[in-house]
């Protein structure tokens, strides 16, 4: 069998054969045939607009790798700045290469006095955190010269590391703030992810992060690092190619996944779980969906058409979680809501299976993190997919400022009418 497909234009007779590689074929064949002809592709379903070496992600057997590494590999063996490094590099990092990372971005954790100060006290003291962590991700790059310097690789390395050393700082300022707690400084005696939770939920002197819960936040922070094409990656990828800086990048990749379908989803799965109430009133709950009266939060996916690989691995990190803190009562109701939707044709037939978000809600709210911050800890991590990927688009020859076309469906020409006339 020929590895080529052959497009013939029945209006002109005219053909093209074109070969299929790795699952793709080049649209631009279809510029041979006639240059004002266009694919109609809502929502990207059939478009791949990158190519791409960072994840690979095979939806239908559930599979995920990080630069060809098992998602389930990494989670158990390594840590997120080494993942970080990886995503970053291409390569997993040597023991001086980790230290020396690992110093860079232990060293880039304070962020400006003036942000806190003059920006962050600026919100309203009820501001949604994810909405400060946006901002306050656009804000950043108005600190540093260098942000616009993108053509520069060491100008381009210095806000990669800034950008992933201070999305926790971020983070827990807007916790902090929206709580009225005395801002935490960074402590670069600790991990990253047990810096993050001292700066959390530090209070008095004794506070010391649970190694458990440390290796927990490690995990998570690993699971979420990159997913390939999302909508939060297409737009930092999308925003990126007009060459603005990576600060206002990352924020328009922020604001994507703080939509609830997409990282605001853990987020309406803890608040559909508290709303359901009680295993028994779950059946009814699964008809109501059924019924097109809302969606199951936490089931479902674009891509995976199977088990997502990271939720089966967060359910085990939940459980290792609820062993310190005890477990979250919601916990009953996800496993009962679970299992009907596994066995039930309307989930089955749609290939309908739980996402990583469905179980990493419960653990951030066992973890003591109140619901607004579930898409913060979404983003803290992603800040390093999304910068891989922007790095790649920079030195990707075959990319130009992403420009889509459309089709026009509105009026043909007509003439103004006054507004008396209307
Ligand atoms: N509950 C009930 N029905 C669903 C769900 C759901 N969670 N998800 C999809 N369906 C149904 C749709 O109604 C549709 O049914 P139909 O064919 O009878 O019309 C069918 O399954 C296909 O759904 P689409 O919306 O076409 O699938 P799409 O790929 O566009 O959506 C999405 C993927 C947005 C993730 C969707 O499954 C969803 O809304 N899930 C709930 C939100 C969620 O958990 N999002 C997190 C995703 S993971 C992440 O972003 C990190």
């Amino acid at each position: 069998m020929a590895d080529t497909i052959t497009i013939t234009d029945d209006r002109t007779g005219k053909t093209v054969t074109i070969p299929i590689e790795g699952g793709v074929f080049p649209a631009s064949a279809l510029r041979e045939l006639d240059p004002s002809l266009f694919m109609y592709d809502p929502a990207y379903m059939s478009t791949a607009a990158c190519k791409s070496e960072i994840t690979y992600l095979d939806g239908g057997n559930g599979v995920l790798r990080y630069r060809g590494y098992p998602i389930e590999q990494l989670a158990e063996k390594s840590t997120y700045l080494e993942v970080a490094y990886l995503l970053i590099n291409g390569e997993l990092p040597t023991a001086e290469q980790l230290e020396t990372w690992t110093h860079e971005v232990t060293h880039h954790t304070f962020i400006h006095e003036n942000m806190r100060k003059r920006f962050v006290d600026g919100f309203h003291y009820d501001a949604h955190p994810m909405g400060m962590f946006i901002s306050s991700v656009a804000a950043l790059g108005t600190f540093y010269e260098g942000a616009k310097d993108i053509e520069n690789p060491d100008a381009r390395h210095r806000q990669i590391v800034r950008l992933i050393a201070k999305s926790p700082t971020l983070a827990a300022m807007a916790y902090r703030f929206s709580m009225g707690l005395p801002f935490i400084y960074p402590d670069n005696d600790l991990s990253y992810p047990a810096n993050f939770l001292n700066m959390m939920w530090k209070i008095g002197p004794d506070y010391e992060v649970d190694p458990r819960l440390e290796r927990a936040m490690e995990v998570l922070f690993i699971l979420h690092a990159d997913h390939e094409q999302n909508c939060g990656t297409t737009a930092m990828r999308v925003v990126g190619s007009s060459h603005a800086d990576p600060y206002s990048s990352a924020a328009a990749a922020a604001s994507a996944l703080y939509g609830p379908l997409h990282g605001g989803a853990n987020e309406a799965v803890v608040r559909m779980l508290a709303d359901i109430g009680s295993k028994d009133d779950v059946p009814a709950f699964i008809d109501s969906v059924k019924n097109g009266d809302g969606r199951l939060m936490g089931f479902g996916h674009r891509v995976y058409k199977n088990y997502d690989p990271r939720a089966t691995i967060i359910k085990q990190a939940a459980y290792d979680v609820f062993e310190v803190t005890g477990k979250n009562p919601l916990l009953d109701i996800a496993l009962a809501l679970e299992e009907v939707a596994l066995e039930d044709s309307y989930f089955v037939d749609r290939k309908l299976y739980p996402n990583v978000d469905f179980y990493s809600g419960l653990i951030y709210q066992a973890l003591g993190f109140p619901v607004d911050m579930f898409t913060v800890l979404f983003a803290i991590p992603r800040t390093v997919g999304w910068l891989a990927h922007w790095q790649e688009l920079l030195n990707d020859p075959a990319q130009k400022i992403s420009r889509p076309r459309q089709w026009y469906a509105g009026p043909d020409e007509r003439d103004y009418v006054t507004i008396a006339e209307r």
